[in-house]
């Protein structure tokens, strides 16, 4: 909560200064000073933008360290091949994330060009749904296929964007949430509390779509969203298939750039180092964390007067230890979906997909069905993160730069199904989100009078957005906290608030 700092005065010369001081200290107590020293820990997109959401807040004397135990960017990430650059976390962003939008503008950064390619679902033993060229025989296509289910599931997602959207006008007006129940259920009401009961499956049924169309197509778009089953909660479902529905960029350059730019700008001290504990210290009435570091087998800390946990606190990921909380402050709940993600150069072995001629091949990208027994969960022809103006994509014949996403590291027979032969294969094994339905909490935001997590709202769902809207939301909390301006928290009826601020 608010820490009024006193004000020190000199021994003052005359009355009039002692009483013009005790006037300033009196107003310095309704509006304390803003936080000293703030500490981020984690810098990836959630830590980045954060770092830079508080600064507008407070202003740019505060000093903000951000500590980072591995690369700035965390899940947006690349990796080389043949000196070019390719995406191997996070590879696209919706054109409706206006915070991500932002940051590009604000950065002076640019989109990627696209270089557009057709996709498929493939079920273990052929192609089930083939995209065309032409726009309206694959509307026709599906369609057929799957009768009103497309345009009811399109409606649904249109519906739960439109909603979502309303966080950027709340967000414009200064007002913060203290739990993720509290942010969903001022965007879309109970109907978003329920969404993150049900699961995907449950809702589409009910909504009409049929269980084929849910089977071939949604299954598939989940799996190469979060590599899960339809059975993930009905928000996190909407929000990946929302992703999934066109309109995706990325940055010219590669995603991780937004991270390391925004730091740059804010002028946060990055430090190279894991964070293994955080120490309350309370004196008189002051609260202060310590932040217990350590880079190289050497141990450092410092003291705050806030922090922000930008990196879920799991065991496998944070493991952070709190100390002298009361109540304790502990691990987070459920456990992370393990991802690996394999970028092959090499020639793809376009018969197994039932194209004995590879040139006849016409796909930039697989998706693949639920079924247990395939072993990766999409396939990906790849551009480099810096694309020229002559820039073509790579034909099936040719050697190409291929992203395959697996729940294993894929083996040598894996391999030699997929590729006809390759040059180079780099792996990255990604705890990548939250593994739906191993918990049904969602963690808080606040954990203690001056500490967030940041990283909570991953629970609803997992995105580069959804993390930059909760650094917009944990900024505005910590503001509205510690400026005590408690009508600006957990405020009902928004929509009709933000209408009459107009
Ligand atoms: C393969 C893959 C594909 C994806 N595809 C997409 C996509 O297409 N679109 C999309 O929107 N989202 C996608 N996502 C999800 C998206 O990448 C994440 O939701 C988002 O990047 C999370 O950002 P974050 O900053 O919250 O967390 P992170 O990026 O995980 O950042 C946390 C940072 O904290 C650091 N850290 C952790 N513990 C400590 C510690 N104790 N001390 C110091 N530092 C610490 C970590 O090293 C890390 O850098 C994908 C994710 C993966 C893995
Ligand atoms: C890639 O793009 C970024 C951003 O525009 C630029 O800064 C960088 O120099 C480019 N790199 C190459 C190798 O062209
Ligand atoms: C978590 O940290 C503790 C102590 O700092 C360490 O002993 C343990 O091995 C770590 N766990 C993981 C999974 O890294
Ligand atoms: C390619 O796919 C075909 C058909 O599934 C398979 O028989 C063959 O072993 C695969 N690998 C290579 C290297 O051709």
């Amino acid at each position: 909560m608010a820490v009024p700092v006193p004000i020190r005065c000199r021994t003052s010369l005359s009355l009039v200064v002692v009483l013009a001081a005790l006037q300033i200290q009196s107003l310095a107590q309704e509006t304390p000073a803003p936080p000293r020293k703030i500490a981020v820990v984690g810098a990836g997109i959630g830590g980045s933008a954060v770092a830079h959401f508080l600064q507008q807040q407070f202003g740019p004397q505060v000093q903000i360290d951000v500590y980072e135990k591995g690369s700035v960017g965390g899940r947006l990430a690349t990796v080389t091949v043949n000196s070019q650059q390719y995406e191997c976390g996070s590879s696209s962003i919706h054109s409706l994330n206006l915070h991500m939008q932002d940051f590009v503008k604000l950065l002076g950064l640019k989109h990627r060009r696209e270089i557009t390619g057709k996709s498929a679902i493939f079920n273990g033993e052929q192609l089930i749904l083939e995209e065309t060229d032409w726009y309206l025989l694959n509307l026709f296509r599906l369609w057929w296929h799957y009768g009103i289910s497309l345009l009811r599931l399109q409606m649904w997602v249109e519906e739960v964007m439109e909603k979502f959207m309303r966080i950027y006008k709340y967000q414009a007006y200064g007002y913060a949430f203290s739990t993720v129940d509290e942010l969903l259920r001022s965007l879309g009401g109970e109907n978003f509390i329920s969404m993150m009961q049900r699961s995907v499956s449950e809702s589409l049924l009910e909504l009409g779509v049929t269980q084929r169309f849910i089977d071939d197509v949604i299954a598939a778009l989940l799996r190469t969203g979060y590599g899960q089953p339809v059975s993930i909660p009905a928000f996190a479902g909407a929000i990946s298939l929302a992703a999934a529905q066109g309109n995706r960029w990325a940055v010219e350059g590669g995603n991780t750039l937004v991270c390391s730019e925004l730091l740059k700008q804010t002028k946060a001290n990055v430090i190279q180092a894991q964070v293994t504990e955080i120490e309350l210290h309370s004196t008189e009435g002051k609260t202060l964390y310590q932040v217990k570091h350590q880079a190289n087998d050497e141990h450092a800390s410092d003291f705050y007067d806030m922090v922000i946990i930008a990196t879920p606190l799991h065991q496998e990921k944070g493991n952070i230890t709190f100390r002298n909380f009361d109540p304790a402050v502990g691990e987070g709940p459920g456990s992370y979906h393990h991802i690996v993600s394999s970028v092959i150069h090499g020639y793809l072995n376009a018969s197994y997909f039932g194209f004995p001629d590879p040139k006849l091949f016409p796909f930039a990208s697989i998706l693949a069905t639920d079924n247990p027994g395939l072993f990766f969960n999409s396939l990906d022809n790849i551009c480099p993160v810096n694309v020229s103006a002559g820039f073509r994509r790579k034909q099936p014949q040719e050697a190409a730069v291929w992203k395959v996403l697996s729940q294993q590291p894929l083996d040598k027979q894996q391999l030699k199904t997929l590729f006809r032969s390759y040059y180079s294969v780099q792996t990255t094994e990604w705890l990548a989100y939250p593994q739906y339905g191993s918990s049904n909490t969602v963690p808080p935001i606040v954990l203690h009078d001056n500490l967030f997590y940041l990283s909570s709202i991953e629970w609803a769902a997992s995105s580069v957005e959804m993390s930059a809207v909760a650094a917009k939301n944990v900024a505005l909390l910590a503001y509205n906290r510690w400026f005590q301006h408690l009508d600006k928290i957990d405020q009902k009826d928004l929509m009709q608030k933000v209408k009459t601020e107009l």
